[in-house]
């Protein structure tokens, strides 16, 4: 089956603070978009790769992923759901459409091909694929700056990204949920009905959010492959 990437980067990272969004600071020598997007360049088995940013970006995006060969760039939304909408709509444009797709969050530099390969198998089976990694801490629930209770963990997941579909499935549930600023797409597939499969996620692949984050990422990348 002939697999596509789409590459969410088209936030503003409000809650960094910075004048320029995360998605193009350095880690360690690269823009963490380009370790994002190379990551899955890298990976046999997938095409064209599409990458949603804020027009505003164009031209430091165009700088930050130069050679990696990525379709033209798509603009975002407001939400990161219509900004998902907007790449799957540019490629089922694409003169062949891919049968397969993995929707990766722009800000999450450090996925890998044994990762990628659990998505894309998993995909033989299910018409959708969620890297997952299970919950190891107490979950609290707060009350007014009081604990009110524990949540059981057991059975939970934090998900993670890049999670796979089979391409006209997500397109389908992305055009009847538009709107609904839901922030994970595989809620999407669940709300159309499709069994979404869980594979294994890695610590590694968290998503760079915070200060925090990007001293850990800026960390992570020193030891990391390319
Ligand atoms: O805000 P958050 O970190 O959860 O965003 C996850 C991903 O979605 C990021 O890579 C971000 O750039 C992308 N996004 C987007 N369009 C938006 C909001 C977020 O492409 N309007």
């Amino acid at each position: 089956p002939a697999v596509a990437a789409l590459v969410v980067a088209a936030g503003s990272g409000k809650r960094m603070g910075g004048a320029v969004p995360k998605q193009y600071l350095d880690l360690a020598g690269q823009p963490l978009i380009r370790r994002a997007v190379a990551a899955l360049r890298r990976h046999p088995g997938i095409g064209a790769i599409v990458v949603v940013i804020d027009p505003a970006w164009a031209g430091t995006a165009a700088a930050a992923l130069d050679g990696l060969g990525v379709e033209p760039f798509v603009a975002g939304a407001a939400d990161r759901q219509g900004s998902v909408l907007a790449g799957l709509e540019a490629l089922a444009a694409l003169p062949r459409p891919p049968d397969l797709v993995l929707i990766h969050d722009g800000a999450r530099p450090f996925v890998d091909m044994p990762l990628i390969d659990g998505v894309l198998a998993a995909l033989k089976h299910h018409p959708a694929a969620l890297p997952a990694v299970a919950v190891v801490d107490t979950l609290k629930r707060g009350d007014d700056g009081l604990a009110g209770g524990t949540v059981p963990r057991d059975g939970l997941y934090r998900a993670q990204t890049p999670q796979g579909f089979r391409f006209d499935a997500i397109l389908d549930a992305h055009r009847r949920f538009e709107g609904d600023g839901l922030t994970d797409d595989t809620a999407l597939a669940e709300a159309a009905g499709l069994a979404v499969a869980l594979t294994p996620g890695r610590e590694e692949n968290f998503k760079v959010t915070t200060e925090d984050d990007l001293a850990r990422a800026r960390h992570q990348a020193l030891t990391a492959l390319p």
